[in-house]
């Protein structure tokens, strides 16, 4: 049986979902997770791309010692001194450089001829091979590139010492037969030692199908990301790929080495730190993955599962929690619900966690994983804020103004800061007041705001999700409470504090 390595692109390619900002915590926590869940190569970044996310690749780079961790730079000398220098500290170190190789991209983005590209691929990946055992060379675009020209990109970046060769569909253009005639010429072309992998995007709904059609022409790596995030219609789902090869891996003669029983929690993981909900009908990791409506079905379920199930539920770590939390629950029990969804805090963070819980549960009856899994993510989303929210109070009504009245205390010193400010509603007036304090007013545009309640019932958690811009920059935020203005408030704040940090 063929092994199949999975490169996990959620932490770089999935952050480039619309919305989704992660920080070096929260890379971290995924990584961790993603680590457990077994996966072979971890893309943790893009260093160039910013600072921020220079020391997130590194902090990943340090946590992670039995994946290869991987950073992403551009085929540019600064790129890719800073994927090496973020990698400093890795256990298995992977830089991968990447080069556009269409005609479309050579000639209107990139200006040069495909000599010229040819020549920065061998002075690139030479580059990156002098600081990095492991290079792994990407053609950008190559499934509307010319399938000639692309065989010598890829021979001259073998030729240069990579050691694995990505194919990626960049703009999910390629269909099943041709993607894997497009494989089985790749494969053909290069070493034996040189790795063939592949990286499909959804934009045509064909991005497991592709990944998994390349594995029968010679890939041996498929690129994924969690619940299918990335850039536009986002990459191959990891959960798909990783059940197509585990459910028919004796049709297919491949398998991974992943740890399906892993795949629920790091999905729900995954959804929650990026604050994008799983659709319901999502193949395997969808609430409605395992559910039964027609009463056909129900009868047949009832005789013998599978008659309408292929996977058993528990294989990908679906089972349902008996444990529920509520006023009476100890931190012990609570740390231990944490890690079983995937978190790895530390002391202190427990401690603050656990006593958002409990604030919370004296208000609501049953503390639900949902519910956790906001407190955690409102916790590791504001965790190194300049601003804490301390009082609030609001006027408003139907003949009057709205009228707040914001404290806020300084992280760094203690001191507290007071504000009133006027506003067409409650919400926009605390919000106002936040910007008087924080030097927001003028700068800071509100470009959305989300709400919803993280459980059912009248006790339900409020999750508010804000999107704040300043010029061309935005920072999102998020905050939960039973009390709406006061989880508005603390989104708001949220983002603010990050604006504040990137200054
Ligand atoms: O889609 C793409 O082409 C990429 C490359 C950087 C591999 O993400
Ligand atoms: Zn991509």
């Amino acid at each position: 049986m063929k092994q199949i390595r999975i490169l996990d692109t959620t932490l770089r390619d999935g952050e480039q979902t619309p919305g989704i900002h992660w920080g070096k915590t929260q890379k971290v926590e995924l990584a961790r997770q993603l680590e457990k869940l077994g996966v072979d190569v971890i893309e943790a970044g893009f260093p160039a791309s910013s600072a921020g996310d220079a020391e997130a690749v590194a902090a990943v780079a340090e946590v992670c010692r039995t994946a290869v961790v991987c950073a992403l730079a551009r085929m540019r000398r600064e790129d890719i001194d800073e994927a090496a220098k973020a990698l400093q500290s890795a256990a298995h170190p992977r830089i991968h450089i990447f080069l556009a190789c269409s005609d479309i991209h050579l000639e209107r983005k990139l200006h040069i001829t495909r000599e010229e590209a040819l020549r920065r691929i061998r002075d690139g990946v030479a580059y990156a091979r002098s600081l990095c055992a492991d290079v792994q060379f990407s053609p950008e675009d190559a499934t509307r590139a010319d399938p000639d020209f692309l065989l010598e990109a890829v021979k001259t970046a073998a030729d240069a010492g990579a050691s694995t060769v990505n194919v990626p569909d960049t703009v999910g253009y390629a269909m099943t037969e041709e993607f894997a005639a497009l494989i089985r010429r790749v494969r053909a072309a290069l070493p034996d030692e040189v790795a063939v992998s592949v990286h499909c995007h959804d934009d045509l709904g064909m991005a497991v199908a592709n990944s998994i059609a390349a594995v029968g022409a010679g890939a041996v790596q498929i690129e994924t990301a969690i619940n299918g995030l990335g850039e536009r219609a986002g990459n191959a789902a990891l959960e798909e790929v990783v059940m197509a090869l585990s459910v028919r891996g004796k049709y297919l003669g491949a398998g991974t080495g992943i740890r399906t029983e892993e795949i629920v929690r790091t999905s729900r993981l995954a959804s929650s730190l990026a604050g994008i909900p799983v659709s319901v009908t999502k193949a395997v990791v969808g609430a409605n993955a395992f559910a039964h409506e027609s009463g056909i079905h129900q009868h047949g379920i009832m005789a013998d599962r599978s008659t309408y199930e292929i996977m058993d539920p528990a294989s990908i770590g679906l089972s349902e929690s008996t444990i529920l939390l509520g006023k009476l629950s100890g931190r012990h029990a609570f740390a231990e619900r944490v890690t079983h969804l995937g978190y790895s805090l530390d002391d202190a963070a427990t401690d603050a966690t656990f006593a958002r819980f409990k604030e919370i549960a004296d208000r609501k009856s049953n503390v639900t994983d949902d519910d956790i899994h906001a407190i955690v993510n409102e916790y590791l989303d504001g965790v190194s804020g300049e601003y804490r929210l301390e009082h609030f109070q609001i006027q408003s009504g139907n003949h009057i103004d709205a009228m707040a009245l914001v404290t806020l205390r300084k992280t760094s010193d203690g001191m507290v800061k007071t504000e009133a400010a006027p506003g067409g509603g409650p919400i926009d007036a605390s919000f106002n007041a936040v910007n008087r304090i924080a030097g927001g007013e003028g700068q800071l545009r509100l470009a959305a705001y989300d709400i919803h309640a993280v459980t059912e019932g009248a006790d339900a958690l409020g999750e508010v999700k804000v999107r704040v811009t300043c010029g061309e920059s935005s920072y999102t935020g998020r905050g939960v409470s039973t009390d709406i203005i006061k989880a508005s408030l603390k989104a708001y704040l949220n983002a603010v504090n990050k604006w504040l940090a990137s200054r």
